[in-house]
This record gives structure tokens, C-alpha cells and sequence, in this order.
């Protein structure tokens, strides 16, 4: 395929939310000397930049928030440097080094710094907080635009570099970063990493805690406190070579060497973040029966899709999730069958359309491509539109170009086209038609009504194409057709009430309670029979998909018998995914619902991570 040598879109992009002047000059790589301290749930800690200038500028300008800098050197010269914290934005500052520099120069800065306590980037857990009760923990979470308040840097996602750190941890802890080379220091507590492959700011990750590991896998090991190793050892064991050998195979060489897995402890407000070489998870996905492993096929499919090719700023989102549900529910095809890849599509495109019905089909925030005002934190743009959304559009054009296997084909070369650079919507646009002549000789870009840009990328709302899940048909339908059952619609089978599915998979319960979701508020009396007839999911289950849907039934059919069960349930896990819609709920409920959100909130607040914590305040003091 001829390759187009034309400069990216991607270069004359400007990322609003970076307050850095990143065209000027590069950081090529970096190294963090850090001294955890958990008394003072802070970090001592010293930077190091390695900077190319590659235009004339007066001024160096890096990306910090909460961050106390002591002291700037530049080396070799060993001169102090003036600087200046300026403000930018409620989500970080300029640190604004004066400083005449000639395009071509090269350098180095070290800035000697704190990581305070008060960094939205950094999660400092009381012993009470982690599964072990007895050491205190802390994890960081980089993306969208929290790591500049762990280490000042150029916070975008349109430059990449490579990194290195040093961590001292105090005595009996474990530090584990997002890098390929690990190597013990020559203190029993410290940790030296090594990044060389080159990534975004957002993907530097770190925690310290009472952390094991064992093998889960050739190029994999899970790491955990050691409470929750045996049974994070037997969820995960196999599995994980098996998707990454599959993912291999549709989308390429996995390029980063090793894929481990880090489970948190419960307050972690995601189901997974795409780290590189080693994806964090919520503990939750320990459920025995590995049913909730299609989280790790996606955080592992980023390393092709975000990690490798990343979205150059935050308004193409789409280019990372969107892609990644399209790879991950390739690679559930080729191990789990289309009827279940299918059945978790179906579930997650209700959830999108339950978000377009309540924030209005038309919401700006229901585009592809997301317009991110200066000031306007793009972790406030979140929702299920370039997941799903994306997905469609991915999915929209496999079907244009044929086969499954043509389109894998197509990623392929995309991959390897823009593997370690950040791109924009255009450039894939570009690569695209230039990859199938025809289809740009046919004007696909403008076909009527499936504009690349005008319906695609720029119109809000439910997608102009969906792919067909009927292979999901025969999970989804009995689901369906059961809970209008009990929702006492008339429908054939009636005595599908008494149907026993304890062999029905995770996500075809999950259906069935979506639909009864949907279905509700329910007759009168229908709850009680529900409860009877499901014991052993709704008194025993340990899935928090269960319990989230079924949060959400107690509070839509206001079954106070049970709000001590959602109080349980809020309590034992905090992902953001499930807090913020169960809160909205409360809220919306019963007065005795609202009493309950306010309590629920006083008791567990503290245990919430500070961005999930920032949405539930918006939600109950509005
Ligand atoms: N990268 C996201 C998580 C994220 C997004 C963190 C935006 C911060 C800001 C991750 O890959 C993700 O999408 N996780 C999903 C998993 C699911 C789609 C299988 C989650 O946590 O629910
Ligand atoms: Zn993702």
C-alpha cells in the first residue's frame, strides 16, 4: 500500500488541555526519583527531562497541578532557574520556565519537587480501604489529565516518550509501575523501572501497597495483595495467554513484552485501565467463574488501539475506545463464539441507549468527535458515546470493506502505519481510503446520511448504522421474554415464570435484569416473587453487575426491604460506572431514597476516590 508521506492532521491539532507550549520542543525521555512516603501521603521526588528544542522559544512551559516545585536545574550548566506557577485551569497550572532556547538545542531539566497530598492523581488508601486491613496503599491514575499532579510534564496525549523511575518505598511494600524492564535496586526497598518503549503522560502508573504476584501465563503474572492472590491467580490463569495470542493474531505482534495484570483494592473507580504492560482492574472481576474477563480483552486490545496508536487529543476519544470495543469484541468472537460477543454487545448498547435517553439524543457530548473548550476538563466529556458510538462505526465500516478477516487486515496495517504516534479522526479517514481505492472511488467519505465527517464525526445521537447482534437471538429473547413475564405483559410462554436459569450465562442474567429495569416500576407484589424465585443470585450472588442492576430495580420500584442491601453494595465496591448511576437514582427516588444517598454518602465518602467522590457531590448538592 503506498505510503502517504504528507504531514498527520495530527500536527496542526492543538490540545486545549495542555498548557504547554509542546510544539516548541520535546521531552525524549524522562526519569522520576521517588520517596513514598505514607505518613505524610506524600512523594519526594525529582524529575529529570531530557528536552530537544526544535523551534526558538523564550519560555518552557510544563504541564503541573498540587505539585510544590522546590527547585529547577538545567544540566549540564548546573544553573538555577527562575520559574513561576501561572494559573491555567480548575484542572492544573503553567509551570513556566523563562528560558532562551535555540531550535536544535538539547538539555536537561531537573526540577526537584513534592507530589502533595491534595494530588487528584494519586489515591492514598487507609489500611482499612485494601483487602489485607493491615498496610496502608496508593495507586495512581493518569488519564485523562491527572498526571501532571503526580510529575510535571507535557500532559497531552500528542506527544510520547519514554521513561524510567527509581522508587523508594518504606520497608515490607512493593512498588510496580507501567514498564517493561523491572529490576530490583540494591536496597531490599527499592524499585527501578524502565519504559522503552515511548507513550503518552496518561500512561505512567504507579502503585505501592502489600502487593505478590504469580504466574498467570509465558509473558503474564497478576499482582495483588496477597488475600486476593489465589483466587486473582485462578480467574485469570490461561486465559490471558489465550487472549493475547488471539489479539496477536488479528491485530498483530504484542510489542510491549510482558502483560501483567494489577488488582486494586475495591475503591478503584474503574473496571480497568490500559496501563501499559500491566492493565489495573477492579478487584471485582474476581468472581470465580471468570464471566467478567471481557474487561481485560479490552484494557489488553489498547495496547494496540490507545497505546500504540493514541488519540492526539481528548475530543477524538472515540479513536481509543471506540476501536478498542470493536478489537476486544474480536477477539471475544474467536474465543467465546458471536453469540455471546453478540449478547455483551447488546447489553452495553442498552446502557448506551438508557444515556442517550437521559441526556438527550441531541446533547453535544453525544458526538464522536467531542468539542473540548479551553478550560472545559475532558474527563467531564466521559460517557458511552465513543465506546459504543465507535464501535458502530468501526463496525459500519468492516461491513463496507466485507469479511470480519478483511477489516482485521485493515487494522493491521493501520496499526503498523501509526504505530507510536498520536493521531486525529482525519488521519485514519486518510489511511483508509487510501487502503481501499474502491471505496474512496465510490465516495464513501460522503455517502448520504453516513458522512464520515457531517453524520459520523459531527451529529449527535444514536448512530446511523448498528450491526446486526441476532446471533445473540436465542440468549437475548428467553431473557426478554421473561422479564415481560414478570412484568405481567401477555406473552407466549407463560410458564417460562418458573424457568430455572442457573445455567444461564453472566450476561444473559444481566439481560433478563435489564429488561426488568426497563420494565419497571413492576406490579405490585412482583419483587417479593422475583427474590423467591432467583435465591441464588439475589442472596448469594458476588458479581457487582448483579448487584448493580439490582440497585437499581430496589430503587425504580422503591423496595425499601433492600436499600440495606444497595448500602452494603455502595460500600464494598467504588467504581465510578456503578456510584454515579445509583446515586443518581437515589436522588431521583423516594424521599426515603434520598435519605438514604445522603447517608450512604456520609459514611463512605472518604473511601471514594476523589473524582468519583467531585461527580457524587454534583449529583446530591446540585
Ligand atoms: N481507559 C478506560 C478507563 C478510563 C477512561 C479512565 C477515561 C479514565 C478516563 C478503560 O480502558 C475502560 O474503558 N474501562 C472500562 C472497561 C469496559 C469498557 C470493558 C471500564 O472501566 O468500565
Ligand atoms: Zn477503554
Amino acid at each position: 500500500m503506498a505510503a502517504n508521506n504528507t504531514a498527520l492532521h495530527s500536527d496542526s491539532v492543538v490540545d486545549v488541555a495542555t498548557a504547554s507550549n509542546y510544539k516548541d520542543f520535546t521531552v525524549t525521555h524522562f526519569h522520576l526519583e521517588l520517596d513514598v512516603s505514607f505518613d505524610s501521603k506524600s512523594i519526594n521526588a525529582k524529575a529529570t527531562l531530557d528536552i530537544v528544542i526544535s523551534k526558538d522559544c523564550n519560555e518552557v512551559n510544563l504541564d503541573t497541578h498540587t505539585l510544590k516545585i522546590r527547585q529547577i536545574t538545567q544540566k549540564p550548566s548546573g544553573k538555577s532557574l527562575e520559574f513561576e506557577i501561572k494559573p491555567f485551569a480548575k484542572y492544573g497550572s503553567i509551570l513556566n520556565i523563562p528560558l532562551k532556547c535555540k531550535a536544535g538545542e538539547t538539555f536537561q531539566l531537573e526540577i526537584q519537587y513534592t507530589v502533595t497530598h491534595d494530588a487528584p492523581g494519586i489515591d492514598w488508601l487507609a489500611p482499612a480501604q485494601t483487602v489485607g486491613k493491615k498496610l496502608p496503599y496508593m495507586y495512581t491514575q493518569g488519564q485523562a489529565v491527572l498526571n501532571r499532579s503526580f510529575f510535571p510534564c507535557i500532559d497531552t496525549p500528542a506527544v510520547k516518550s519514554t521513561y524510567s523511575a527509581t522508587v523508594k518505598v518504606p520497608d515490607g511494600f512493593t512498588a510496580v509501575m507501567s514498564a517493561d524492564e523491572w529490576e530490583k535496586g540494591d536496597q531490599p526497598n527499592v524499585f527501578k523501572f524502565n519504559m522503552t518503549i515511548p507513550i503518552p503522560a496518561y500512561l505512567v502508573a504507579m502503585a505501592v501497597g502489600d502487593l505478590v504476584s504469580a504466574e498467570i501465563g509465558p509473558r503474564s503474572r497478576v499482582w495483588t495483595e496477597p488475600a486476593l492472590l489465589e483466587a486473582a491467580r485462578a480467574e485469570f490463569d490461561e486465559v490471558v495467554e489465550e487472549y493475547i495470542k488471539t489479539a496477536e493474531k488479528l491485530f498483530g505482534p504484542y510489542v510491549w513484552g510482558r502483560y501483567d495484570i494489577l488488582v486494586l483494592p475495591p475503591c478503584f473507580p474503574y473496571g480497568g485501565m490500559e496501563n501499559p504492560c500491566l492493565t489495573f482492574v477492579t478487584p471485582t472481576l474476581i468472581v470465580g467463574d471468570k464471566s467478567l474477563t471481557t474487561v481485560v480483552m479490552h484494557e489488553l486490545a489498547h495496547s494496540w488501539f490507545g497505546n500504540l496508536v493514541t488519540n492526539a487529543t481528548w475530543s477524538d476519544f472515540w479513536l481509543n475506545e471506540g476501536f478498542t470495543m470493536y478489537a476486544q469484541r474480536r477477539i471475544c468472537m474467536e474465543v467465546n463464539g458471536e453469540a455471546y460477543t453478540c449478547l455483551e454487545a447488546a447489553t452495553r448498547r442498552a446502557s448506551f441507549r438508557r444515556h442517550l435517553d437521559s441526556s438527550g439524543e441531541d446533547h453535544p457530548l453525544n458526538k464522536l468527535r467531542v468539542a473540548i473548550d479551553p478550560g472545559v476538563d475532558p474527563d467531564d466529556t466521559y460517557n458511552e458515546t465513543p465506546y459504543e458510538k465507535g464501535y458502530c462505526f468501526c463496525s459500519y465500516l468492516k461491513n463496507e470493506v466485507g469479511t470480519f478477516e478483511d477489516f482485521d487486515r485493515f487494522l493491521r496495517a493501520y496499526v503498523d502505519k501509526f504505530k507510536y504516534k498520536s493521531i486525529v479522526s482525519e488521519d485514519f479517514f486518510d489511511f483508509f481510503l487510501e487502503y481501499f481505492p474502491d471505496l474512496k472511488a465510490k465516495d464513501l467519505a460522503n455517502r448520504d446520511g453516513f458522512e464520515f465527517h457531517k453524520q459520523w464525526l459531527h451529529t449527535a445521537g444514536w448512530p446511523p448504522y448498528v450491526p446486526d447482534l441476532s446471533a445473540a437471538d436465542s440468549l437475548i429473547k428467553p431473557a426478554e421474554r421473561l422479564a415481560a413475564v414478570w412484568a405481567g405483559e401477555n406473552v407466549e410462554g407463560k410458564e417460562d415464570i418458573s424457568r430455572d436459569v442457573s445455567d444461564w450465562p453472566t450476561y444473559q442474567v444481566l439481560h433478563f435484569l435489564d429488561a426488568l429495569l426497563a420494565k419497571s416500576k413492576l406490579p405490585d407484589g412482583t419483587i417479593e416473587k422475583v427474590i423467591e424465585a432467583y435465591p441464588h443470585i439475589v442472596n448469594d450472588s458476588n458479581n457487582t453487575e448483579f448487584w448493580f442492576r439490582w440497585s437499581l430495580i430496589v430503587l425504580e420500584n422503591d423496595y425499601q426491604e433492600h436499600f440495606d442491601k444497595v448500602r452494603a453494595f455502595l460500600g464494598s465496591q467504588g467504581k465510578q460506572k456503578i456510584t454515579l448511576p445509583v446515586y443518581q437514582a437515589m436522588k431521583s427516588g423516594s424521599e426515603a431514597a434520598q435519605q438514604l444517598a445522603l447517608d450512604v454518602y456520609a459514611t463512605t465518602k472518604e473511601q471514594l476516590h476523589v473524582t468519583v467522590r467531585n461527580y457524587v457531590k454534583k449529583i446530591l448538592f446540585p
